[in-house]
């Protein structure tokens, strides 16, 4: 049985909180921050029980120590104090002298939050690779751990899976509504309907397996419509092509024809940028140095006559290069068209919940997930070991 916070005394204990606050940031600055938000109702929970909270969480990528420069998480620090109206002490490291006396010092309702924990990849990717001595260090500066990192749980990282095993256990608010909002998947009033983006085809190969049989509808579009495209044997010009992919894409599009519903037009460019001198052209009109940047009108007209009929839809991936002004009017438009109507319909993070938080729209979304690699993971069927590791 996995345990939630509200199921563990954590009254005046001092509770490590294991977030994911890999947040976006431009020049130290945090361009979404979804995430933080997200993790706000487990710290103010924490808080209610007079807990000491320490917070930890990863940033980016850390290969070589420039790569520190732009993922601390001291913008994190500052954005949490504004957000809950209270000093967040931010400790600029994550092992030391000044770590250990602020987590021996923390009193009730006070709150650390210690330095990107992907910092320790610097030193043998210690937070990568489940490091013992380090899960044994971050545990003895707490007493309770909560993992409500849903973002992260598929990875099996020191911070997460390696704590839990020393410490008393259990998941945070979100992780548990992450959990059992997917879960509502497999119970999906039909028709069901998922909505696949993004670049690659072999990232999606899990899902597009594991749901092919229960979903009704599998609408395909950003990048990896064109190695569906190729796979039945259309010249998709200069567009992106998973080469490795074309195999599945040919054979699942042959069992499931009914279902797999690919674009039929796009807009195009001669160059991978953010331009108005763009054309709409049927699929057989690519010529060799066409680049496809959005699906088509009429491709969008498909999607949202099945969008209509729809009562579940699960969409991970932009349908488009939605990062361009350009090319992001068949994301938006789909997603309007799922917010007048209705729609139960659940984001599966990264693109394409920034995106329509970019358009104003996930608000008005049933369910935009934090996680993205995650919530794929999840839905492929895999037991995710951040989560594994509580059971
Ligand atoms: C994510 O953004 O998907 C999670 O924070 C995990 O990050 P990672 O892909 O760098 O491990």
């Amino acid at each position: 049985m996995i345990k939630s916070i509200k199921n563990l005394d954590i009254t005046n204990k001092k509770v490590i909180i294991r977030c994911d606050f890999n947040v976006p940031v431009e020049n130290k600055s945090i361009i979404d921050d979804t995430r933080i938000e997200a993790a706000l109702p487990t710290i103010k929970y924490a808080l209610d029980k007079n807990a000491k909270v320490i917070l930890m969480s990863h940033m980016g990528r850390i290969k070589e120590e420039e790569d520190k420069k732009n993922n601390s998480l001291e913008c994190v620090a500052k954005s949490l104090s504004d957000k809950l109206n209270k000093n967040v002490i931010f400790i600029n490291e994550t092992r030391g002298k000044k770590l250990e006396e602020a987590c021996k010092n923390i009193k009730e309702g006070e709150i650390v939050l210690m330095e990107n924990t992907r910092f320790e990849d610097l030193n043998n990717k210690k937070e990568s690779t489940l490091d013992d001595e380090l899960a044994k260090y971050w545990a003895s500066l707490g007493e309770v751990f909560i993992d409500d990192a849903f973002g992260t749980a598929h990875r099996e990282n020191t911070s997460n899976c390696g704590i839990a095993k020393y410490l008393p256990s259990g998941i945070g608010l979100l992780m548990e509504k992450e959990i059992n909002t997917l879960n509502e998947l497999n119970s999906a009033e039909k028709p069901f309907t998922i909505i696949l983006g993004g670049k690659k085809v072999s990232d999606k190969i899990g899902i597009i397996k594991n749901l092919v049989k229960r979903a009704d509808y599998i609408l395909i579009g950003g990048g990896m419509a064109f190695t569906f495209l190729k796979a039945e044997g259309f010249n998709v010009g200069s567009s992106i092509v998973d080469n490795d992919s074309l195999d599945f894409c040919k054979s699942i599009m042959n069992k499931y024809q009914d279902k797999i519903i690919i674009p039929v037009d796009f807009r195009v460019t001669k160059e991978f940028k953010n331009t108005g001198n763009y054309k709409i052209k049927d699929i057989t009109e690519f010529e060799l140095d066409d680049i496809g940047m959005d699906i088509g009108e009429r491709s969008i007209t498909n999607f949202n006559k099945i969008i209509r009929k729809s009562k579940t839809i699960f969409w991970n991936g932009p349908l488009g290069v939605y990062e361009f002004s350009y090319f992001r009017k068949s994301s938006e438009e789909v997603l309007k068209n799922i917010v007048k109507n209705k729609k139960k319909a659940i984001l599966g993070g990264g693109d394409i919940v920034a995106c329509s938080s970019l358009l104003g729209l996930k608000d008005d979304i049933y369910y935009a997930s934090t996680g993205g690699g995650a919530s794929l993971e999840y839905l492929e069927g895999k037991e995710l070991p951040a989560i594994k590791v509580l059971r």
